[in-house]
């Protein structure tokens, strides 16, 4: 006899996660993945050996409190240790933001379209999302997220640049949005992509997180640092709040390996800002060219490129494929792409020459 073990209420109403699609394989053709926002440089060397040396201790649990990783990430950004939360990679440190903060009911506020993670974190956790659709410009749209705001809301996802559109939130906006929003309320600037970001008037988080006490920000070592492999991220909030996501946090999710690479990483930040100049260039290039081609290529300040291709996405999603090159493809809305080598940079606009002529001249 089966017997089918019950499922708690809702399950089946949470969409799974879905990964970014590696290419496919065509004859004569090199495949680029540019479907995940992944650095598509290899680790450093010197990262590698850091990984390799802690693999000796891999038998012994890493330490929760990650001191020595702490201790950077604190002098990286002129802040304390106690002001530091880990997890394997920020998303668990947003999940872990969403159980410290939330009661069952509670309201998770967000762009849509934005980072897919936070409907679903925040309804694993009991919170009802609360998405609040963008500017027609892919942009937060600030004025109807701060109209949006009711009893209930307890948290606020900022994502800056915003993941899939690439659209910065300059410091003023930020700055008026968190004068009308309750200051009981908790708002996330996520800054996955902040390396990447040149935006002269872009909102920095760090700097919010001084003046205002209901702000904490999300970084990774997943994008600019190249770890998306090992899962590292923290948040930076007031010792309060740190202290409770610890609590919430799943013991032991950060390893050793991730440990030492972040370590090892913020020592070769000058090496890697070299790698992130290289890609923020490319970001340009790959922009010029899709606007040259005539696509509906929005500015960005990430290391990927929107396509605002609507009803059209489906048909140049299909050129994509053909040409071994994946990208994130939303149906009906558009096309993430994101900035690779300069060899896949140059299959990109190769692709689009050829696409232009499925769209409706770009104005
Ligand atoms: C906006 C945003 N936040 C967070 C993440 C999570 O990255 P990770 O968990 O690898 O740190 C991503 C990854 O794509 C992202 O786009």
């Amino acid at each position: 006899m089966t017997i089918t073990i019950g499922q708690r209420a809702g399950l089946d109403t949470i969409p799974p996660y879905r990964q970014g699609a590696a290419p496919k394989a065509v004859d004569g053709l090199a495949p680029f993945k540019l479907s995940s926002n992944e650095n598509p440089y290899p680790p450093l060397p010197s990262v590698v050996t850091a990984v390799a040396r802690a693999a000796s201790g891999i038998h012994l649990y890493p330490s929760m409190s990650a001191d020595a990783l702490a201790a950077a990430v604190a002098d990286r950004w002129g802040i304390t240790a106690g002001n530091i939360a880990f997890g394997a990679g920020s998303v668990e440190v947003a999940s872990q933001i969403i159980h410290a903060v939330t009661n069952p009911g509670d309201q998770v506020m967000f762009a849509w379209r934005s980072f897919e993670a936070y409907p679903i974190l925040a309804t694993v956790a009991g919170a009802e999302p609360q998405p609040v659709p963008l500017t027609p410009d892919g942009g937060h749209d600030l004025k109807a997220m701060a109209a949006a705001v009711t009893a209930r809301t307890r948290v606020i996802f900022l994502c800056n640049p915003n993941n899939p559109t690439g659209a910065v939130l300059t410091a003023a906006a930020v700055e008026h949005f968190l004068g009308t929003v309750p200051p009981d309320v908790l708002v996330v600037i996520d800054e996955a992509y902040l390396h990447f970001n040149d935006h002269p008037e872009t909102a920095v988080g760090v700097e919010l997180f001084r003046k205002h006490s209901n702000v904490v920000v999300l970084h990774t070592f997943s994008k600019a640092y190249g770890l998306a492999g090992l899962r590292l991220g923290y948040a930076i909030g007031t010792p309060e709040l740190v202290a409770g996501l610890r609590k919430v946090a799943i013991p032991f999710a950060v390893t050793a390996l991730a440990q030492e690479a972040g370590l090892a990483s913020l020592q070769a930040e000058r090496e890697l800002q070299d790698r992130i100049d290289v890609l923020i260039n490319e970001r340009q290039r790959v922009h010029s060219g899709l606007l040259e081609a005539g696509l509906p290529v929005r500015p960005s300040g990430a290391n990927f490129l929107w396509l605002d291709t609507g009803v059209h996405t489906e048909d140049l999603a299909g050129l994509f494929e053909e040409n071994a090159v994946s990208v994130r493809v939303f149906p009906g809305e558009g096309i993430r792409i994101s900035v690779g080598t300069a060899e896949a940079n140059d299959r990109v606009l190769a692709i689009a020459s050829q696409a232009a002529r499925l769209l409706p001249r770009h104005h």
